[in-house]
């Protein structure tokens, strides 16, 4: 059997196969989101939602969704069935294609979900989706796998190549989930939520942006590669970017980092890095 080639991963978006209660859900989610989002997201996002068209009384379909996305930067929602290998993520990404999950989340869960589903990726990715430079970002991020697969092709000793490939995806998964899952930025009215796995969250909205058991940090490379994140509680600790152009600027940091070798021994810990993401970056460098 051969690699997974990108156009294998995507399939139709099964939309008959919605229930009324699954529509209920997305509609419960959209009335408990919208009043926080005009309170705690960043205005990028907010103008994301108007120019997205997105309903609120039922799920979308992905080919509505893009038509209004693609205009605008060329990235489009595709559906997957399930898990997408890290390197094959990222690839879709620099692609400005979407892996975007089609399920949504049980109606006895409406609050706390650790794996994504339609509602995270359709109302907490996609909307960032429609800025610019955004998008080159997410493109960034894209680019910056090709770089750490080619690295890491270069090395002889599969011993070493699995070590400094499991240190630099670690890098590039924290730097991600402390940026495009859990970022904020500073505003004209304080600071304001970018990062989609805190706008999809009822609960975690506000209290990223409000609570006081919560540390805000200025994003630094150094300490956003070398620290652990747990998916199942809310984060202690969150980063701060000036714009998006500053979070531009830093993934091409993060890139010139890999580039220079300072990925290779990140703090060991959270996440754990699976089997098959580290094929998936050993593939396409091979
Ligand atoms: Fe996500």
């Amino acid at each position: 059997m051969g690699a997974i080639t990108i156009p294998d991963l995507y399939i139709q978006q099964p939309y008959d196969l919605y229930s009324d209660e699954n529509h209920k859900t997305w509609r419960t989610l959209c009335q408990r989101l919208l009043p926080r989002w005009e309170v705690c997201a960043n205005e990028r996002f907010q103008a994301g939602i108007q120019s997205l068209c997105l309903p609120q009384d039922h799920i979308p379909r992905l080919e509505d969704v893009n038509r209004f996305l693609s205009p605008l930067t060329g990235f489009r929602a595709r559906a997957v069935s399930g898990y997408v290998p890290a390197f094959l993520f990222f690839d879709c990404l620099r692609n400005r294609e979407f892996p975007t999950t089609v399920t949504i989340r049980p109606a006895d869960r409406l609050d706390y979900l650790p794996e994504p589903d339609i509602f995270h990726d359709i109302a907490g990715h996609v909307p960032m989706h429609t800025d610019p430079r955004f998008a080159e970002t997410l493109v960034r991020f894209g680019e910056c796998a090709r770089t750490a697969a080619a690295l890491v092709s270069e090395i002889r000793d599969p011993l070493e190549r699995t070590h400094t490939l499991t240190s630099i995806f670690r890098a590039m998964a924290r730097f991600f989930w402390f940026t495009i899952e859990f970022g904020l930025m500073r505003s004209r009215n304080g600071l304001r939520v970018y990062g989609s796995g805190l706008l999809s969250s009822f609960g975690e909205i506000n209290h990223a942006v409000a609570s006081p058991n919560v540390q805000r940090l200025p994003l630094q490379i150094e300490q956003a590669v070398n620290e652990t994140f747990e998916i199942d509680r809310y984060q202690p600790l969150l980063f701060i970017v000036d714009s998006f152009d500053h979070l531009y600027s830093l993934v091409d940091e993060l890139e010139r980092w890999m580039n220079a070798g300072r990925l290779n021994h990140v703090a060991p810990g959270e996440p754990e890095v699976n089997d098959v993401d580290l094929r998936s970056f050993l593939e396409a460098g091979s």
